[in-house]
């Protein structure tokens, strides 16, 4: 046991230092939150009494990802890439995608582990849910790290890995600004407003990022919200699901502009939405308008980036994944060796129990004049997938 130990952590030691990821690492610190003090996976090498899941598997050790759904194109590039790379660092991998049903994801995470996974990283369905069962993995002294969406009201996270959400939305609202020129007092424009999943703590930032930069023009008038709908319980959109975006974009069409009034601008938090929203106005509002509303997106999905290619979507957010992997990779390697972790941001994200530390990736502005350099030159999709 001694010995394996012993090697268990050697192996990731030598692992730490190839492994990079997104920007600067600001590193230099230890895990806050009380999972991460009674601790992980790492053991003293002398210490043989000390009975860790360190011991319970070959190689390097164990890790489990949980991920949301393979219905979006984005938890597909992440799972992979995550396992592409957790196994290039001589990981085991246990990847799962649970469907969007919460039960699911829970009793995967149990599987993970009661199967001795060692580190459990996790993109939660609903940032509520997995206080339970994250419980189970405090008790085992399994590292937890939150990726991309927050876990909440647990302290059994350790850390978390994302984009700069709050980013996402300034980006978002900013560039509606900058188009419509509305700095400059131009205006009345209408918008319209739509965000994810109000279990995903996620949309909250990326809402209020955006809001940050637009309501002041709703509230000077430059800009006018016909359907009135603007407060982020009736924005939100059940599961980030393109269809219950589309319904809800039917009825606000049908309500507000199938008279004819121009619609010029829809914020939307991600893609996925996005999609609902222009799948509604190619049904409602093409046939009786001579314009196309500035709509906005993140994720760059191939769908969505054809659409920026035909005019249909403005703008969207890439997020490289391959970054976001490669920084909770680097995580990983830090709890199983007991060394810092890169984090970035000790303020902005608070659980409910704490301020988890975090590191935060640049999302960084797409549309039509930079996606060639952004997504195809460097490598994250050929020419031809977005043919
Ligand atoms: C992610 C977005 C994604 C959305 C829907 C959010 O938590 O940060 O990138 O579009 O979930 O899957």
């Amino acid at each position: 046991m001694k010995k394996k130990v012993f090697s268990l952590l050697l192996a990731a030691s030598m692992l730490t230092s190839v492994l990079a990821g997104c920007g600067n690492t600001a590193g230099g610190n230890t895990p806050a939150s009380p999972a991460a003090s009674n601790d992980t996976t790492t053991v003293d090498a002398g210490n043989t009494d000390v009975d860790t899941p360190a011991t319970t598997v070959e190689g390097a050790g164990r890790v489990g990802v949980s991920m949301p759904t393979k219905d979006l194109q984005r938890w597909n590039q992440d799972g992979e890439n995550m396992k592409e790379q957790l196994e290039a660092a001589g990981y085991e991998v246990d990847l799962q995608y649970a469907s969007n049903e919460i039960a699911t994801q829970v009793s995967q995470i149990e599987n993970m582990i009661s199967s001795g996974c060692q580190v459990l990283v996790i993109a939660a369905i609903e940032g509520d849910s997995l206080g339970t069962v994250l419980e189970q993995a405090k008790e085992k002294g399994i590292a937890v790290i939150a990726y991309d969406r927050l876990i909440m009201n647990s302290d059994a996270v350790t850390y978390y890995a994302t984009f700069d959400n709050i980013m996402v939305g300034t980006k978002q609202g900013q560039y509606i600004e900058q188009q419509l020129n509305l700095a400059n007092g131009d205006g009345p424009f209408n918008i319209e407003l739509i965000t994810g999943d109000p279990g995903d703590n996620n949309a909250r930032f990326f809402f209020g990022g955006a809001m940050d930069v637009l309501q002041p023009y709703i509230d000077n008038g430059q800009f006018v919200v016909r359907s009135g709908q603007t407060d982020f319980a009736t924005v939100a959109t059940q599961g980030w699901s393109t269809e219950n975006a589309q319904n809800r974009f039917d009825a606000i069409i049908s309500a507000n502009y199938a008279d004819g009034t121009q619609l010029d601008a829809v914020l939307a938090s991600n893609d996925s939405t996005a999609m609902g929203v222009t799948n509604s106005l190619e049904a409602n509002y093409a046939a009786n308008h001579d314009n196309w509303p500035i709509i906005t997106g993140q994720d760059c999905d191939i769908a969505n980036v054809k659409n920026m290619i035909a005019g249909k979507q403005a703008m969207s957010i890439f997020k490289d994944t391959r970054d976001l992997a490669a920084k909770t990779v680097e995580m990983v390697n830090a709890i199983m060796n007991g060394t810092d972790a890169p984090i970035n941001d000790r303020e902005t994200y608070d659980n409910g129990t704490g301020i988890i530390p975090s590191y935060l990736c640049e999302p960084k502005f797409a549309d039509i004049t930079n996606y060639e350099e952004l997504l195809i030159e460097s490598g994250y999709y050929t020419a031809d997938q977005l043919k």
